[in-house]
C-alpha cells in the first residue's frame, strides 16, 4: 500500500493538530447549543472520529451515506443517499463534517436536502479543500487545511475503495488511478 504513494502531504502529527484546533474551535461555538455532529461516509469516518474527541463539549452524532465517484477519480454530479439520518434535526445546530470539499457538488445538495428538515443552523467543516475544482456554490465554514489539485488519500480518504486506513494524507501515484 505505502509503495503506492508519491509523498506525504499531511503527516499524522500535522493532521492531529489541526484536528485538536478545529475541535477547540467548535467547542467555544457551540458551547452549551447541544449540536449534532453529521458525518458523510464514508471518507469522514476517520475525520470525525477524531473531530468529536477533540470537541469537548455535549453533542450527539449521526451519519449519513452518501456517494458520488463511484470508481472514478471525478465527481459524475449525481449524489446518492445510500443511507440517511436516524434523528430528527429540527430546531439542533447541526455541522455536517466532510473529509473533502472538492467540486462542491456534495456539500451543496446536502445543505439543500437537510435545510428541508428545519435546523436551527447548518455549520459546515471539511477537513480538506480543493477551492481550484469548486463547481457549486459551497463554502466551508470551517476548513483544516487548503490543498493542491493532486490525488489525495489516507486518513479516510481513498481511490476505488483503499487506502482509507492510511494514517496520513498521501498523494498517490498517477500510475495507480491511470491504470
Ligand atoms: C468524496 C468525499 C466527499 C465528496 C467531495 O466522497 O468524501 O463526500 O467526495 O467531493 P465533491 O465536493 O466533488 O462533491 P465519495 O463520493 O468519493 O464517497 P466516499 O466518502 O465513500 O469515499
Amino acid at each position: 500500500m505505502k509503495d503506492d504513494i508519491l509523498k506525504v502531504l499531511l503527516t499524522q502529527e500535522q493532521i492531529s493538530a489541526r484536528v485538536a484546533e478545529m475541535g477547540a474551535e467548535l467547542a467555544k461555538d457551540f458551547c452549551d447549543k447541544n449540536p449534532m455532529f453529521i458525518g458523510v461516509l464514508k471518507g469522514s469516518f476517520v475525520f470525525m472520529s477524531d473531530l468529536v474527541r477533540c470537541t469537548e463539549i455535549k453533542c450527539s452524532l449521526d451519519f449519513m451515506s452518501v456517494s458520488s465517484y463511484g470508481r472514478g477519480t471525478s465527481t459524475t454530479g449525481e449524489v446518492k443517499i445510500n443511507k440517511d439520518l436516524g434523528q430528527d434535526i429540527a430546531g439542533r445546530h447541526i455541522i455536517i463534517v466532510e473529509d473533502i470539499l472538492d467540486s462542491g457538488i456534495t456539500l451543496n445538495y446536502l445543505v439543500g436536502y437537510l435545510k428541508n428538515r428545519q435546523p436551527e443552523s447548518i455549520t459546515l467543516v471539511a477537513l480538506l479543500d480543493k477551492p481550484s475544482r469548486r463547481r457549486a456554490p459551497v463554502n466551508a465554514n470551517l476548513t483544516g487545511f487548503q490543498v493542491p489539485d493532486e490525488f489525495v488519500v489516507g486518513y479516510g480518504l481513498d481511490f476505488a475503495e483503499s487506502y482509507r486506513n492510511l494514517p496520513y494524507i498521501g498523494v498517490l501515484k498517477p500510475e495507480i488511478y491511470a491504470m
